[in-house]
């Protein structure tokens, strides 16, 4: 009803501090996000199976769930949970608030005949049922904060040219794709709506790359792709990657092409 107020419409006064919630981040880039952002000061709130102790010297301002995304409505709910606390809890809502859906799990290389595509269900809701669940719940959570509100999707080079044996990692990053568009066309005429960037990291040394080049090549074509780019020294680290994507994450531009390359210039 008009001219009610409800507590969403009144929120705490924004406090200095950032607050990230990285998903994956337990090992490769999604461990590196979180280091770094950990460095810098914020608070940064971490999804994963298995969490790194490593950050716990962080204290407070790092917390990790051991959460197995595959089941993305009880991760959503969760989430959805924690944010309605969260002004609470640091006494203010945050100066700025962000989600990166990082986490994904790549299905054994093969094509889509061969008995391994069985197991595609777990790779469409890591990949892309929770980035969409997490999403809404934190569009809905802090659409009356005051904070600067940025949602960054991992994507990846496939989800905008097909390979043979990723047809489920294809679709899944054509679909963060094509979600960020829609949702940035949900935001952009809000007073403060949410910026959302799908972006491509470039090729970074992680298990992921590890999976790609150990992939049997009677079934994976692209195998030998993978195992050159390792060989022609030319992967990016994981720190390396987690820079990158920060300062595109602090672009002013950021969310004007809700489909990007961590290589695009500035
Ligand atoms: N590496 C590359 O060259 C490359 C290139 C393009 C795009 N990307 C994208 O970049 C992102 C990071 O990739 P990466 O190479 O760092 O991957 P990675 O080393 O394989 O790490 C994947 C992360 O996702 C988490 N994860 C996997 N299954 C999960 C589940 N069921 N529930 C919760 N968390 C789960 C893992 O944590 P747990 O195992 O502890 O659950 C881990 O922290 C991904 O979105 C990937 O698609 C990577």
């Amino acid at each position: 009803m008009l001219g009610t107020m409800t507590q969403t419409d009144n929120p705490a006064p924004s406090a200095g501090q950032g607050v990230t919630i990285v998903t994956g981040a337990s090992r490769g880039v999604g461990a590196a996000l979180a280091e770094a952002l950990l460095e810098r000061g914020e608070r940064v709130l971490t999804l994963q199976r298995n969490p790194s102790s490593a950050l716990s010297r962080y204290g407070t301002r790092a917390e990790s769930w051991a959460i197995d995304l595959v089941d993305a409505p009880a991760a959503a709910a969760r989430l959805a949970q924690w944010l309605a606390e969260l002004p609470t809890v640091l006494g203010a809502t945050p100066s700025r608030i962000t989600l990166i859906n990082n986490a994904a799990l790549l299905s054994e290389p093969a094509p889509m005949r061969h008995p391994s595509s069985a197991d595609a269900s777990a790779a469409l809701r890591v990949g892309l049922e929770a980035p969409v669940l997490l999403s809404a719940a934190f569009l809905r959570a802090t659409q009356h904060w005051p904070s600067r509100r940025r949602l960054l999707h991992i994507s990846s080079g496939l989800g905008r040219r097909a390979m043979g044996g990723a047809a489920v990692y294809c679709a899944v990053k054509a679909g963060l794709d094509h979600f960020s568009r829609a949702v940035a066309l949900e935001e952009a005429d809000l007073p403060n709506g949410a910026r959302s960037v799908s972006i491509a990291p470039g090729v970074i040394d992680t298990d992921m790359q590890r999976q790609l080049r150990g992939a049997d090549p009677a079934v994976f074509g692209a195998q030998k792709q993978f195992q050159a780019l390792k060989e022609g020294g030319q992967l990016d680290s994981a720190q390396a990657c987690a820079l990158k994507l920060l300062a595109y994450l602090e672009r002013p531009d950021f969310g004007s092409q809700p489909v990007a390359d961590v290589r695009d210039p500035a």
